[in-house]
């Protein structure tokens, strides 16, 4: 049997990939960050769903979680490891708290550093006798290659995971392990309500108050909208899985606006559109 390991099992994108990868018959090791919540998943999903319990920042839990998953693989591979988790925490720069910044780094950045440190021991290399070693799938955004005003450590995160992508399948390329990055544009997924708890006014005495409030809000009605269905994410994913040779980068794009924006357009051409849009004058884009 296959197996996987995918972190934020329990929401979204993450939990739409393991529903599809049980249905093709994988079992799925995924993270939750509470035994409950494992729990229920468990109900829901059945016997080929075991619950991983920890936080992706906690480097010693991430590490317990891993020798426990290699005694239950018991000498077999993992068949992929998918790096999900993540928050966003939107803000502009200058009035955005530290404490927000470091969530961000620490959970989308750091946080796939250190499960890929605890988990690619259980890939596998590809030798005489294990032609088939597991594949690294990071889950990055359209926020990896552009800055969007209000969501600069997302951004910061994302753009980082591309670099380490790239640098981890370099080195990766010495156990035969692909290393890959599905890179989705606004997907429908629950993480555009948890905005709403963030506090559209929250800005509204620093001079960034109008253009926040006019951002966030159709930031976050766009995907509810819009937005693509998680599951052509587990689609891409189970591409990059399961393909002979599968691509580095999968770039998911829905909206015209997103193409338009990750294919490169000219970066003056956006600081302006951006500016005029959000009505950040006074500056001399
Ligand atoms: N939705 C989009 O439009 C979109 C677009 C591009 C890329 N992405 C990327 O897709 C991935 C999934 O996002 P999503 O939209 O599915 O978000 P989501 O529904 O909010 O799910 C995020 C998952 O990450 C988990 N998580 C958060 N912080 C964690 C931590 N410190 N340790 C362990 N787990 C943690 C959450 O667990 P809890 O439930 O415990 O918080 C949840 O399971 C992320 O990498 C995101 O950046 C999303």
């Amino acid at each position: 049997m296959k197996s996987i390991v995918i972190t934020g099992a329990n929401s979204g994108i993450g939990f739409e990939t393991t529903k599809f990868l049980i249905e093709k018959g994988y079992r799925v090791f995924g993270s939750v960050r509470r035994e409950e919540e494992g729990k229920a998943l468990a109900a829901t999903l059945g016997p080929l769903y075991l619950p991983m319990v920890f936080d992706v920042r906690d480097e010693a839990a991430v590490s317990n979680a891993a020798e426990l998953v290699r005694r239950v693989l018991d000498g077999e591979n993992l068949a992929g490891l998918i790096n999900n988790a993540a928050v966003s925490v939107a803000g502009p720069v200058c009035h955005q708290s530290l404490e927000d910044v470091r969530l961000q780094l620490d959970t989308n950045l750091l946080g796939p550093f250190i499960v890929t440190k605890a988990f690619a021991p259980l890939l596998g290399r590809k030798t005489a006798q294990s032609e088939h070693p597991g594949r690294v799938i990071n889950i990055g955004s359209f926020a990896g290659r552009i800055g969007l005003p209000f969501a600069s450590a997302y951004c910061a995160s994302k753009h980082g995971l591309e670099g380490f992508t790239e640098s981890l399948r370099r080195e990766m390329y010495l156990y035969g392990v692909p290393v890959v990055i599905v890179a989705p544009g606004l997907t429908k997924t629950p993480v555009w309500g948890k905005f709403d708890g963030q506090g559209l006014t929250r800005f509204d005495t620093t001079p960034f108050g109008r253009p926040y409030r006019k951002a966030l809000s159709l930031l976050t009605k766009t995907p509810r909208k819009h937005g693509m269905e998680s599951r052509r994410v587990a689609d891409a994913i189970w591409h990059a899985l399961t393909v002979k040779n599968p691509r580095r980068r999968y770039t998911l794009a829905q909206t015209y606006w997103e193409q338009v924006a990750v294919r490169a357009l000219p970066r003056g051409l956006m600081d302006r559109a951006v500016v005029r849009w959000l009505r950040l004058s006074g500056n001399s884009a």
